[in-house]
């Protein structure tokens, strides 16, 4: 297991959104989390990332706690989250915004780092010194991805990393996906696009008012009565 998260208690101040909340992820896998909006998605992933506080319960990354770790200490243990407002910064340009996610990194891997983004989104490569606002919404998400990746992670959180792109774009993001998995990070995944992210997923969890309700293999979810009637449209 690279990431564990146990009986998790969180939310926002007092109001508790998460309430004994388990999953995990081992590593290379790509893991969905589905649930309906409000469900506790969005919160979940923010308190893996260390952007909220935790009550009560453990996160455990590589076998160290990470709970309530500052945010910038998450990253530095390898696990770095995408957030779904992509918080990019606009009047910057695509090379900057990539070196802004190395901020953990020595110069000497930053080159490297630049490289592999670069392979995986040659369109990122051919768009350098393009302002990231100017660009269409795939190429912001691919360059939000792209951030992320500079922090040479060993976990990726995405949150809805496709939302509002056309069904094409939706495909090449859900692809760079699976090849970054492929170059050994495991990745966990939020998506409305149910049914294609639980396509590329080796196992997902439902989520339900703040809690893991069930959980299996991914292409089986896809045929699941309980998951076909509630997020897939029947
Ligand atoms: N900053 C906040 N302060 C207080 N409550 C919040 C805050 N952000 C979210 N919530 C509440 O927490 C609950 C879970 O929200 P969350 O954003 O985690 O859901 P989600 O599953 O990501 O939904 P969606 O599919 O709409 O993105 C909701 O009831 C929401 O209103
Ligand atoms: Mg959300």
């Amino acid at each position: 297991m690279i990431l564990e998260v146990q009986q998790l208690h969180a939310g926002y101040r007092r109001l508790e959104i998460l309430h004994e909340l388990s999953m995990h992820l081992d590593k290379n896998e790509i893991v969905s989390l589905i649930g309906a909006n409000g469900a506790g998605k969005t919160t979940t992933l923010r308190a893996i990332a260390g952007l909220i506080g935790v009550n009560r319960g453990r996160i455990l990354f590589e076998g160290e706690e990470v709970q309530n770790k500052r945010p910038d200490r998450v990253v530095r243990a390898g696990l770095v989250h995408v957030a779904q407002d992509r918080a990019l910064f606009g009047n910057l340009e695509v090379w900057e915004n990539l070196e802004m996610g190395a901020y953990t990194q020595s110069r000497s891997t930053i080159r490297s780092s630049l490289d592999e983004v670069f392979d995986l989104f040659p369109i990122l490569a051919e768009r350098r010194h393009q302002k990231a606002g100017t660009m269409s919404g795939g190429q912001q998400q691919m360059l939000a991805i792209g951030r992320a990746l500079m922090a040479r992670p060993r976990c990726l959180t995405l949150d809805e990393p496709s939302v509002g792109l056309a069904p094409n774009l939706v495909a090449q993001v859900l692809q760079a996906i699976t090849a970054i998995r492929d170059t050994g990070v495991t990745v966990l995944i939020v998506e409305q696009n149910a049914k294609q992210a639980l396509a590329i997923s080796d196992r997902a969890y439902v989520i339900e008012n703040g809690s893991i309700v069930f959980d299996g293999r991914g292409a089986e979810l896809i045929d699941d009565p309980r998951v076909r009637q509630a997020y897939l449209g029947g």
